[in-house]
């Protein structure tokens, strides 16, 4: 298995082709890469503060989600933290701040306590001022790891705010009136018995993703495409929610829990109507993708099905970052980073399906797997053991692939997610295997 360095071509999605660079560790090319990718980055960002009003920024809207404004002070405090702190050893902008916006500063329901807009944003742009007058003359390469942390610690947080305004009624189109065919063919493929390179090793790597290491499965097949709203219905009106012979006893506990305050019945931004039987489920928990799953007589593929599913070349080489290979997304090879601020149909980016013959891994909906979140053997913690190893809990499940909302920096067939089971809040569904 070779060492790959992943790096963006520098455009966004709606500039499909502006400056190629090959990938090198040349100082000089990471520090404009990086301060390309971080002004990208930080633009998306604020384009999704344009029309929030103080009462949206200080909301409190689910026990489980800190404010939208939190999220955006703490991003900007992670960056003065790693780079200002930590590498450039100066002293912190606004330490008052500190407490606030730290992850382990405050409990989130006192996180309703913020500065307003403008100040925040002041706060941020007077963070990235310094962090790029030391990248101008910092030994980038020796530190390429924590500033990819960082891209992908933003983008992460920012798809956490999405969610947020989500579940407000807010941040989101109408989904495109597109429909996909009405049926989906082939319904599952094959994946051949074969060794494949799992994770991913070098600087841009999360922790959790390291080390990269060979998996050998035997034969199994895999819905080629997101269970679909068209199909989930079956389920609904077979009686699934009432039905606690396909529940996980933990899941129907859980299910017989929300009863009593606020009765599940649909995903989460189940939209009912049959124009959109081709979008894929969203806002399921892992409870009730398992229960679908056994109630079709299937199961959640293994976090190693659905990675080696995305990865398998098609043959005995080394595996691919994404299902197409080895360019970087752009908003023609999968639904991200809110080009079109919800999903899409399933088969809208069938061009882009994987060697096995998968399509959609990538973009519109997580997908969940029946794995628990855990170290691969031979685990470093980076930058903070708080980071990935404290969930290493037996409690989290891992979901793969990135929603409509994720940025590229954190979407690549080796990237993980980690929620609790009963979380259907986040933009996430699921595909199925059956045993042969
Ligand atoms: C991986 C999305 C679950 O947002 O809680 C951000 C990522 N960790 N800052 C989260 C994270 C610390 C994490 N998730
Ligand atoms: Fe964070």
């Amino acid at each position: 298995m070779t060492d790959r360095l992943l790096l963006n071509p520098l455009v966004t999605f709606d500039t499909p082709l502006g400056f190629t660079p090959e990938p090198t560790n040349e100082p000089e090319f990471l520090r404009q890469w990086f301060r390309q990718s971080m002004e990208q980055c930080r633009s998306l960002t604020l384009q999704l503060f344009e029309s929030i009003d103080r009462e949206m920024l200080c909301c409190y809207a689910h026990p489980d989600f800190s404010p939208i404004g939190w999220h955006l002070g703490h991003i900007g405090y992670t960056e003065a933290l790693w780079v200002l702190e930590h590498l450039a050893q100066q002293s912190l902008p606004c330490p008052e701040l500190r407490r606030l916006y730290a992850q382990d500063g405050l409990p989130k329901r006192d996180r309703v306590h913020l500065p307003d807009l403008p100040n925040i944003l002041a706060y941020l742009q007077t963070i990235r001022d310094r962090v790029f007058d030391y990248l101008d003359q910092t030994p980038i390469t020796d530190q390429a790891r924590i500033w990819h942390f960082l891209l992908q610690h933003e983008s992460q947080h920012c798809e956490t705010i999405a969610i947020i305004l989500a579940l407000q009624g807010q941040g989101f189109r109408s989904r495109p009136p597109l429909t996909a065919a009405s049926s989906l063919s082939p319904q599952q493929v094959t994946i051949p018995a074969s060794p494949f390179a799992m994770g991913l090793d070098g600087p841009q790597a999360i922790d959790n993703e390291s080390p990269r290491h060979w998996v050998d499965l035997p034969d199994y097949s895999i819905d080629a495409y997101p269970v679909t709203q068209g199909q989930y219905r079956v389920f609904i009106e077979s009686g699934g929610y009432q039905r606690s012979e396909f529940w996980h006893p933990d899941g129907w506990q859980w299910l017989q829990t929300q009863a009593q305050t606020a009765p599940i019945a649909q995903p989460r931004y189940w939209v009912d109507d049959p124009a959109y039987d081709g979008h894929p489920v969203c806002g399921v928990s892992w409870y009730e993708a398992d229960a679908y799953a056994r109630l079709t007589g299937q199961r959640l593929p293994t976090e190693a099905e659905w990675e080696k599913a995305a990865s398998w070349d098609g043959g005995e080489g080394d595996s691919r970052s994404f299902p197409w290979g080895e360019a970087w997304p752009t908003g023609d090879r999968a639904n991200h980073s809110h080009h079109f601020a919800n999903t899409t149909p399933v088969n809208q980016f069938q061009a882009s399906q994987s060697a096995g013959g998968c399509v959609d891994l990538l973009g519109n909906v997580w997908e969940w797997t029946s794995s628990w979140f855990d170290g691969y053997g031979g685990f470093e913690p980076f930058p903070y053991r708080g980071y990935s190893q404290a969930y290493f809990d037996q409690a989290h499940r891992v979901l793969k692939g990135g929603s409509w909302a994720t940025r590229p920096w954190a979407m690549r067939n080796s990237f993980r997610n980690w929620y609790h089971p009963w979380v259907r809040e986040i933009f996430a569904g699921f595909r199925c295997v059956r045993d042969r």
